[in-house]
Order: C-alpha cells, then sequence, then structure tokens
C-alpha cells in the first residue's frame, strides 16, 4: 500500500484549532479511499520558540525535508512580540519556505457564489471571481542582505531591507505562471514596479522574455500600485498575477476580502520538481495568520486550511477526484447556510470551527460514497 508522510505543524493561535479539522479529513481518506496518510506532528512559530527557544528546531526542519507534503497552521501573536528578530515566530515560517527552497506560492482567490454578499464589494463585481496569485515566495525583501538596523552613532539609526531578484528566479516562477494559466484561462498579469525599482525593470524584462515560449499565453504587465486598484475596482478582469514576494504578500490580502474573509484563503507553496521522478517539496498553509483577537474560542473558520488541504491532495498527490470533491463540499456547505462568525450573514446559520469542519466532512464522506 502507498504510505503518504505528513508532516502537521499547528503552530500558533488559530493554527491548532484549523489543524484539527484537516485531522478529521486525513482520518476519512484513510479509512475510505486507503491513502495511507501517516502524521506526524511537530512545532512552529511561538510553540518551537517557548519549547526549544527556536522558531523551528534543526529536527523538525529535517522532519519537514524529509515528508512528501507539510500540512502548516499559523505562527505569531502578542506573546512572542518581545522576542529576538531572528527568534520571532515568523522566522520558523520564513526558514521553512527558504530551507525547501518553496519558491511558488500559489493563493487562489475564488468568491464562492454563497458568499458574495460577505465580500466588502458589490455582488456583481465578485460573484464568479477565480483569480490566482502566484507569489515568488524566497526571494526580494524578505531575504536579500543586507538586512539590518545600524546604529549611525549620531542618536539616529538605520533600518535597511534589501529587494534583490536574480533571472533566474524571475524565468521560474514566470514559467509556473504560463504552466497555470495554460490550465485555466490562458492570461497572466505581470506585476512590479519598474517605474522606481531595478528589480522592478529586471522583473519585466524577465517575464516578458519567459513569454516568448508561451505564445498561447496572454501576457500584460501592471504597476503593482496601479494592480492594487484594479484589484478592488474590477477583480474579475484578472485570470493568473504573478508578483514578487512582498507585493504578493499584500495583493493576497487584499484579494481575500473579495472572496468574503480571510479565513477563506488557502495556498500552496511548491518547490522545484526533481528532474527524475517528478516529486517537489510542498508545503500548504492557509494565507491568514493566527488570528490572536478570536484564538481559543473555537469560532475560527477552517475553510482555509481545509482548503489548503484540498491543494494537498491536488498538487502533491494527483488525487483530483478527492481534491474536487472535497472543494465541492466545502461549496455545498456555504450553498447550505453554514457559517463561521467571519461570513455570518442575515439567515444563515453561525456555527463555531468544529461544526464547520464536521460539516465539511460529512458533505466530503457523502460525495466520496456517491
Ligand atoms: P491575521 O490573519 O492573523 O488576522 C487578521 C484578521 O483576520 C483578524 O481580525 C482575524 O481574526 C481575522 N482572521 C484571520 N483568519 C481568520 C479565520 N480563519 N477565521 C476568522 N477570522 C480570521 O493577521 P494579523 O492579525 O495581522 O497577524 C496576527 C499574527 O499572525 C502576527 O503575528 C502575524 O505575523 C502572523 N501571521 C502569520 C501568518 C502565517 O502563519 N502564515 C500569516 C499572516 C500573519
Ligand atoms: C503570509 C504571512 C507571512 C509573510 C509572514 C507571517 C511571515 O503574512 O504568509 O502571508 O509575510 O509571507
Ligand atoms: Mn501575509
Amino acid at each position: 500500500m502507498t504510505t503518504r508522510k505528513l508532516l502537521l505543524l499547528p503552530g500558533d493561535g488559530i493554527g491548532p484549532e484549523a489543524m484539527a479539522e484537516v485531522e478529521k479529513l486525513v482520518t476519512l481518506l484513510n479509512a475510505e479511499r486507503a491513502a495511507g496518510f501517516e502524521t506526524e506532528r511537530g512545532l512552529v512559530g511561538g510553540a518551537a520558540y517557548d519549547a526549544s527557544g527556536d522558531p523551528i528546531s534543526d529536527a523538525d526542519m529535517n522532519r519537514a525535508m524529509a515528508a512528501d507534503a507539510v500540512l502548516f497552521g499559523a505562527v505569531g501573536g502578542p506573546k512572542w512580540d518581545s522576542v529576538p528578530y531572528e527568534k520571532r515566530p515568523e522566522a520558523g515560517l520564513l526558514r521553512l519556505r527558504k530551507d525547501m527552497s518553496l519558491f511558488a506560492n500559489l493563493r487562489p482567490a475564488i468568491c464562492y457564489p454563497a458568499l458574495a454578499e460577505a465580500s466588502s464589494l458589490k455582488r456583481e463585481l465578485v460573484d464568479g471571481l477565480d483569480i490566482l496569485i502566484v507569489r515568488e515566495l524566497t526571494g526580494g525583501v524578505y531575504f536579500g542582505a543586507p538586512k539590518e538596523v545600524v546604529d549611525l552613532g549620531n542618536g539616529q539609526k538605520r533600518g535597511i531591507d534589501t529587494q534583490i531578484y536574480d533571472t533566474y528566479e524571475i524565468e521560474r516562477i514566470a514559467k509556473v505562471a504560463f504552466e497555470l494559466a495554460r490550465t485555466r484561462r490562458g492570461r497572466v498579469t505581470s506585476m512590479e514596479k519598474r517605474n522606481v525599482m531595478k528589480s522592478g525593470v529586471l522583473w519585466n524584462q524577465v517575464v516578458t522574455e519567459t513569454h516568448k515560449g508561451y505564445s498561447d499565453v496572454t501576457l500584460d504587465h501592471m504597476l503593482a500600485d496601479a494592480g492594487g486598484m484594479q484589484l478592488v475596482r474590477a477583480p474579475k478582469q484578472f485570470d493568473v498575477i504573478v508578483t514578487d514576494n512582498l507585493f504578493g504578500d499584500m495583493l493576497s490580502d487584499i484579494a481575500a476580502m473579495l472572496t468574503g474573509s480571510l479565513g477563506m484563503l488557502p495556498s500552496a507553496s511548491l518547490g522545484a520538481p526533481d528532474e527524475t521522478s517528478g516529486q517537489r517539496r510542498a508545503m500548504y498553509e492557509p494565507v491568514h495568520g493566527s488570528a490572536p483577537d478570536i484564538a481559543g474560542r473555537g469560532i475560527a473558520n477552517p475553510i482555509a486550511m481545509i482548503a489548503s488541504f484540498a491543494m494537498m491532495l491536488r498538487y502533491s498527490f494527483a488525487m483530483v477526484d478527492e481534491a474536487d470533491k472535497l472543494e465541492a463540499a466545502i461549496a455545498e456547505v456555504l450553498e447550505s447556510g453554514t457559517r463561521t462568525g467571519d461570513i455570518m450573514a442575515p439567515g444563515c446559520r453561525e456555527v463555531g470551527t468544529s461544526e464547520m469542519g464536521d460539516a465539511v466532512l460529512d458533505a466530503f464522506r457523502r460525495k466520496l460514497a456517491a
């Protein structure tokens, strides 16, 4: 029987609450589909810092490297506001991305018809929305050196971050965007700020050059500030958006609100496929954070985490039928009016995290059996 090794890193705040709902799906797929998932648990973020003094231990890092897929909850929170910068919870997430070379972060923003009213935009602007943000995840200002605060000795300090992109980094993320566009509506919009940033000039040139191998895909360029504006003015004009690490972070939080809530947006962080086996390192992580304002109350929306698990089925294990059915189960539950507080609407039934997880689980079980 196939075995598939999963490393679960629930993290902090609502991370463990959302992860518990995914564990129910793992159990169901092992029973109903002989999926062979073997789960291990590790610590990341503040939870790891409290246990070991590091936001991820070397042992858990090695487990992540050896796993077939990693499922990540969320990290951070006010409890760790004063830990040293290098040890802050978010550093654990950044190390996972960097050391696993997860350069391609896929952030689909889909507005389920039932949730069009939960968006902060008018229904007609978001109803049927289906866009994919392809965010570069291991380069740019997140990792460029120098990155430091320097004491200038005159009572002034200088904070420095460095944006760096090399040709190969831009080329490989552009290829991911073009290839995914081929499976969708065939349009890529690249966003940078070539009017201000040298890395933006290079980004624009390399994406344009890479596009020559994809003449069946349409490519547009937008300045990232104007792109942000277009994303809330007329989001349905986009198919795939490809952008750098920092712009991708901001644009995906904006896109989340088009779908109704940050609690809805999943993501897949992928490495390059191995040349012989075709296997790629991968981590699946909701776009949202640890939500300290609602953590511990059992009211967080687990759908971003569950939909991240669906992306895992699709991208790491080619379990396309199961992924389709899980996404359909989410849509059905939303359609039935079952809602967590963040997406609550008049006439709907408000439930907590585990009831939402159970509702999706039940709908998924029925679809698997059909
Ligand atoms: P956040 O995403 O945690 O929360 C922003 C708002 O969205 C909050 O009001 C929160 O209640 C709400 N929200 C988020 N997820 C939700 C869900 N599943 N269901 C219902 N409501 C939800 O962002 P923040 O408050 O800016 O950051 C809190 C901490 O999380 C910080 O330490 C930050 O660094 C960290 N963070 C971690 C990740 C990650 O682990 N991937 C991502 C973003 C932020
Ligand atoms: C995200 C988060 C992370 C990022 C933080 C927590 C490091 O905001 O995944 O969107 O900035 O990439
Ligand atoms: Mn973010």
